[in-house]
């Protein structure tokens, strides 16, 4: 809210409206309640794709004509855009104008790696042109709006749905989050280039239980404004401009009907005053969850709950008529939700000019720019992280013959990953492609061995063969690339067994084993991990990620990708996190009671076996130099509530060639009113650097960043002394401390 907003409300008068409240209420004057729940009803072409359950059969057209579409989701044909846009405008009764929407999440036509991936990078101004190069692309084929960021964090890799989200912690994924949302909206909607961004899912729905898709989310108040509300909260304050409602039910009530949410938490105390759509069905699923007798029912619960615009199921549309004759819903709730969204319409400039979006000459020039494929290839060389080098056997020796094997080395979907609807296999540059543009003719060769989840005939034959021809074998093990995302959530992941028994033959020839990891989530491979002598994790890394990865592989650039998320050791693990709590019996070495317990239960699975610790933790990635971290120093070493804390360290690279590192700096608030995770991460830098130079990195800690949610549930700080440690991973060793005075 501006000052002057906030003085006259103190005044008691409210501010005088803007051009587009002026407008939005002439034009609701105008409108019959059906044409409101119209504007407030979203649908998707038969065609277009489907993520839930089909729900009502209605005639697309006819209801644009009749003005009972507020917006359309999920279309894919590009022609269609300005068919029903022309529809809307000049056969329906007031011509209001249909907004457009898609899950452009990670890129358009030009894909970036997925955004687990990207978040690797931590590269928060590359993250910022990615999504601004996907608004590009994607407002030239017609849509004004898109479903991401997905500000969902999470710390469990069952969840297919990692892939979409900046990764476990709270404070990256923020400002990956608003990164995005800058990206997409730019300054000014009205621009024809920016669309909305939408926060989603709106709330904590990357928390189900068993990681379990659509899963119920229980968790305490304070370990929700704690962990999971920072996301959404910097998404919204950086001016995002809708909302989605998520599908899980928060502390027993679902969200799409969820006051509390999306009413006090959202609007009076975020200050949201964009408008919310919920998930796909989820208002009428409301019945399913229990809650609702009926679709009418639902209706009622969403709308009391401030809802404003429902994805598909056509509960609004269907009953909501009937719900305001009855006296169930006032109108005047009708058309606050219905207002809010014809504001956002007119920001965007639709009512100026609905067909501002789109057409084939604006495509052609603007689709696959060579420097939007050339950011492609940076963020997914960026992404990359390598997790192991035994012996330096990457970067892969000139001139030396090398087996590629495995079954994604010429899988252009394996590159892309989830929600990659408009991106086009013959632009895909796969690992194969890649390579062989990169590396001498007759130096590789690629054997398949085995699909992913099953052997094929004569498969690990070929491949050992292929193997033992070579200097060394790279095997591009993981998952396929639509397994991950909705619905992709597993209950194991281990690597398939197939691809075990591919890794194991190989590495039984004695040659050097390098893993490219392509996936979408963390995979627990202690299991496999003396197999390999080098991991790469590739994730599904777009576009250009076959060049990106020979950038690599050839040493011509370094890695410098950092995890986002924990990889586990095990399944057991899950989920797991680095920012845990201690418990009153954090493990340690000194536990020698935990022998005894040892003798009398002698299994291997026991957690007495199995350290806390993940295999390759947060924050965690190699590169082909090494740095130093040396010359800590706190320039503030005690402060008053409310002030800033200064912290200095000098980054060496003490390799032999150039390379970038990322800085992390953690703390730890050392006794608090409430129980505090062990650490946190407040800050981080990426550093390039030639060998033998070095920078000084400078972080400052805010009162914010050291404030959580108190014992009196007020989120504001507490004075106390605080650890702190600077890194390059959450287990980072060079340490210091601070006060904070009363
Ligand atoms: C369901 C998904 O949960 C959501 O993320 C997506 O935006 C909608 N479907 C629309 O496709």
């Amino acid at each position: 809210m501006s000052i002057a907003a906030a003085v006259l409300m103190i005044a008691g008068c409210s501010s005088p409206k803007t051009d587009a409240e002026k407008f939005a209420d002439d034009l609701l004057g105008r409108m019959t309640l059906r044409e409101k729940l119209g504007q407030m009803s979203q649908f998707r072409p038969r065609s277009g794709v489907v993520t839930g359950p089909e729900g009502f059969s209605y005639d697309l057209e006819t209801m644009i004509k009749a003005g009972e579409v507020g917006s359309i989701l999920s279309l894919r044909e590009q022609e269609y855009f300005e068919i029903y846009q022309r529809l809307a405008v000049d056969s329906s009764r007031l011509g209001i104008p249909i907004l457009f929407a898609h899950d452009i999440i990670h890129g358009c036509k030009v894909i970036f790696p997925i955004n687990l991936g990207s978040s690797c990078t931590w590269d928060v101004e590359s993250v910022k042109q990615s999504a601004r190069v996907a608004a590009v692309e994607a407002s030239a084929m017609g849509l004004a709006w898109t479903f991401s960021p997905m500000c969902d964090i999470s710390a469990d890799p069952r969840w297919g749905r990692v892939s979409e989200g900046s990764g476990e912690d709270q404070y990256l994924a923020a400002k990956l989050s608003v990164a995005m949302v800058e990206g997409y909206q730019g300054d000014d909607l009205s621009d024809s280039t920016t669309i909305l961004a939408c926060v989603k899912h709106f709330a904590a729905y990357g928390a189900p239980e068993a990681g379990r898709d659509y899963n119920t989310v229980d968790m305490s108040e304070r370990m929700f404004r704690d962990r999971y509300l920072p996301v959404y909260q910097a998404a919204i304050d950086a001016g995002a401009a809708t909302v989605m409602s998520s599908f899980n039910d928060f502390d027993g009530i679902p969200a799409s009907g969820n006051k509390w949410l999306l009413k006090t938490v959202l609007r009076d105390e975020l200050g949201f005053d964009g408008f919310v759509v919920s998930d796909y069905d989820a208002v009428h699923e409301m019945v399913n969850h229990g809650v609702a007798a009926d679709g009418a029912d639902a209706a009622r619960l969403a709308l009391e709950a401030y809802l404003d615009m429902e994805m598909t199921s056509g509960d609004y549309i269907n009953h909501g008529e009937q719900l305001v004759q009855d006296g169930v819903i006032p109108e005047k709730l009708i058309d606050e939700l219905c207002r809010n969204i014809l504001i956002v319409k007119y920001e965007l400039g639709l009512f100026e000019d609905p067909f501002r979006y789109g057409g084939a000459e604006r495509f052609a020039r603007e689709t696959y720019k060579p420097e939007s494929i050339a950011l492609a290839r940076k963020i997914a060389r960026e992404s990359m992280v390598l997790l192991k080098n035994e012996g330096s056997v990457l970067p892969l020796k000139e001139g030396g013959k090398v087996a590629m094997i495995g079954p994604f080395i010429s899988d252009a979907r394996a590159m892309n990953g989830t929600w990659d609807g408009f991106s086009e296999a013959k632009r895909t540059v796969t690992i194969e492609q890649g390579m062989r543009a990169r590396f001498p003719e007759g130096t590789l060769t690629f054997t398949r061995g085995c699909d992913a989840y099953s052997h094929i005939d004569g498969g690990v034959e070929a491949a050992v063969r292929a193997a033992r021809a070579a200097d060394v074998a790279v095997l591009t093990l993981g998952l396929p690339g639509n397994h991950s995302g909705e619905t992709s959530s597993m209950t194991s992941v281990e690597l398939p067994q197939a691809q075990k028994e591919l890794l194991a033959a190989v590495k039984a020839t004695g040659k050097p084993v390098v893993v490219l990891l392509v996936t979408g989530r963390p995979m627990a491979l202690e299991s496999v991990d003396e197999l390999m002598d080098a991991l790469l994790v590739v994730w599904h890394p777009g576009t250009a990620g076959g060049d990106a990865l020979a950038d690599l592989l050839s040493g011509d650039y370094s890695p410098s990708g950092h995890l986002t998320m924990s990889f586990p050791r095990c399944d057991g693990q899950i989920p797991i996190r680095y920012n845990y709590k201690s418990t009153g019996r954090p493990l340690t070495k000194e536990m020698d009671y935990t022998q005894s317990h040892k003798a009398k239960k002698n299994y291997q699975t026991c957690y007495l076996f199995t350290p806390n610790s993940p295999l390759y933790p947060f924050g965690y990635g190699l590169s082909y130099t090494q740095f130093s971290f040396t010359d800590l120093q706190v320039l503030d070493p005690e402060v008053a509530m409310g002030e800033d804390v200064r912290v200095k360290v000098r980054v060496t690279n003490v390799g032999e060639v150039p390379g970038t590192t990322v800085a992390q700096l953690y703390i730890r608030d050392k006794v608090a009113s409430t129980t505090r995770p062990v650490r946190e991460l407040k800050g981080f830098e990426r550093v390039s650097l030639e060998p033998g130079a070095s920078a000084e990195v400078l972080f400052t800690i805010t009162a914010a960043d050291m404030a959580f949610c108190r014992e009196d549930m007020k989120f504001a700080q507490e004075p106390g002394e605080f650890g702190l440690w600077v890194g390059e991973s959450c287990e980072a060793e060079l340490e210091g401390k601070f006060i904070v005075k009363e």
